[in-house]
């Protein structure tokens, strides 16, 4: 068969993300303009900034994509883009910057959920094996899915509050530590010891929850300050982390005994955090199950993985019209 080169972009935040994939597998070359130091002088993304900057930057990025993989337009075999769910102002920068390609070339047009980019981001690296579970955890999200084929999605389990991502964000606020939280909780973490007792849900299923965690961290931190008793940062988010992640290990662990799977998956900025990881691997080698994680590269926001997500579609000639539109919720699970 013919190689497809997919022309991806991802603006659903505050990552203006352009690349180009071939065969849904393999990343050309990807340019991925973080406007994290410029959200970080407000402890989060500001959205009227952030889609203020995709306009600015995204024809000089998608130039840039040109340049280095000396491709053009007329060379690729669609554009896909992505439409939701993110920041709406955002997502509008990319979905018309796309359609606007997609007239002028006629090149079909993909529409591509971002968390399903997440997932097939580890297409990127390896090879979705189904039966999967795949273990997504980002800013917005906290699900354990059972994907049995392509674009087959079974939620078994999910946060009943925040998501991980989220919690991280916030226990990092409280921590005065800067935007994005979760890397710097986890960097503190790391040199800390689990000696604070913030308490472990226990859910039915394969549900979980982050907002009790998140209270008792923040309870902590303002009781201490009030006693004026110095407070152990470093244990603090050490505890947090272990709680956080134990919980989602504990719920892989209860899929891996009773549910048919051959591949894990873990998909989601949060799947850079390096305990999370590690813990994942020791599980995967116990039930003697593959694992796959994206290179750290692929974890967070990035066109690579929409352009990725994007190739099923293109094999099942699902296109979009013109008349798409950007969604902040709208969700694939
Ligand atoms: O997938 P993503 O880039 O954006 C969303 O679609 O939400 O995920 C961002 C989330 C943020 O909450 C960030 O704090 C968290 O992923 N994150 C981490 C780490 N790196 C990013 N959380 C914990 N440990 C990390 N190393
Ligand atoms: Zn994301």
């Amino acid at each position: 068969m013919k190689d497809v080169y997919i022309l991806a972009i991802e603006t659903s935040c505050d990552e203006t993300s352009i690349a180009i994939v071939k065969n849904g597998h393999e990343c050309i070359y990807m340019n991925v303009l973080t406007q994290m130091d410029t959200h970080a002088n407000f402890g989060g993304v500001v959205p009227e900034i952030a889609s203020r900057m995709h306009t600015e930057n995204i024809t000089m990025v998608l130039d840039d994509v040109l340049t280095k993989s000396h491709m053009q337009i007329k060379d690729v075999d669609a554009i896909a883009v992505t439409y939701a769910p993110g920041l709406l102002g955002s997502l509008l920068v990319g979905v018309e910057f796309a359609k606007t390609l997609s007239f002028l070339y006629d090149k079909p047009l993909i529409a591509v959920n971002h968390m399903a980019g997440h997932i097939y981001a580890n297409n990127l690296t390896g090879d979705l094996k189904f039966p999967l579970l795949a273990l997504v955890v980002s800013g917005g999200h906290t699900d354990l899915v059972i994907m049995k084929g392509d674009y087959e999605f079974e939620v078994i389990g999910k946060t009943l509050d925040d998501a991980i991502g989220e919690a991280y964000d916030k226990v990092a606020r409280v921590l005065d530590l800067k935007y994005p939280g979760g890397p710097n909780v986890e960097r503190l973490a790391k040199d800390g010891s689990a000696t604070y007792n913030l308490g472990v849900p226990h859910l039915e299923g394969y549900n979980v929850s982050y907002s009790g965690l998140k209270s008792s961290v923040i309870n902590i931190v303002h009781n201490e300050r009030q006693r004026g008793n110095e407070l152990n940062k470093k244990d603090l988010a050490c505890s947090f982390q272990n709680i956080a992640i134990g919980q989602l290990i504990t719920k892989v662990r209860k899929a891996l005994k009773n549910e048919d799977i051959k591949n894990v998956i873990v998909a989601g900025g949060v799947s850079a955090n390096g305990y999370l990881r590690g813990e994942m691997e020791k599980l995967c080698q116990e039930y003697h199950v593959s694992l796959s994680i994206p290179d750290f590269k692929y974890c967070t926001d990035n066109a690579a993985m929409i352009g990725a997500a994007a190739y099923p579609l293109y094999l099942k000639q699902e296109f979009a019209t013109l008349d798409l539109n950007a969604s902040s919720t709208t969700s694939i699970f």
